[in-house]
């Protein structure tokens, strides 16, 4: 089975069961993401895939309040610029309300250089899962750096891989 984006799925669904209605409902799941060179987003496809066929892919600049309507797992990328988010994934970040993530779970990427030395300024992973938690979210797994091998790229070997595992741990 593949997502619509050709990566193969997954054989963990994001299937949980809804209490009450006697039956299995399917988990929304959205990635927001932001990319400069493609690398982030090559790791949200990932994500995507293997979250389910049904997973919504946007990138922050066109995911407004109306994307997370009835999402269930926010998960939100962003490449590390100066140990922070981008600009585009800061301002979405700020425009969701207070408490509006109350009862969503989330998790939290960056892509990042494996330098000591960058690494002082801190990951945007970190920020991006501390600002949703803000907003009354659930963080259901600690932030996770993917590693390019210089600033545009190629991602590290074996990071797809490592990309896949991860997604697939959110769906508990
Ligand atoms: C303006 C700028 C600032 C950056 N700052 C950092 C940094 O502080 N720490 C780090 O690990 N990588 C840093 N990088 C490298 C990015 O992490 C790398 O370009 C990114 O992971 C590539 O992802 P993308 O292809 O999705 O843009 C920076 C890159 C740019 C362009």
């Amino acid at each position: 089975m593949r997502h619509a984006s050709g990566i193969p799925l997954s054989p963990r669904q994001a299937i949980p069961y809804r209490p009450g209605t006697g039956q299995a409902d399917v988990m929304k799941v959205l990635v927001v993401y932001d990319s400069m060179h493609g690398n982030t987003e090559k790791i949200a496809r990932v994500i995507g895939g293997a979250t389910g066929p049904d997973t919504g892919l946007e990138r922050v600049g066109s995911a407004g309040a109306r994307a997370l309507e009835g999402v269930d797992l926010l998960i939100v990328g962003s490449p590390t610029h100066g140990g922070k988010p981008t600009p585009a994934t800061q301002q979405f970040l700020a425009a969701l309300g207070e408490a509006s993530l109350k009862g969503v779970k989330v998790a939290a990427f960056d892509t990042r250089l494996p330098s000591r030395f960058v690494g002082m300024f801190g990951y945007a992973a970190t920020r991006v899962a501390k600002d949703l938690e803000s907003k009354g979210a659930t963080l259901v797994a600690p932030p996770e750096g993917f590693m390019v091998k210089a600033t545009r790229g190629p991602l590290k070997d074996g990071e797809i891989g490592r990309a896949a595992k991860w997604a697939g741990a959110l769906l508990g």
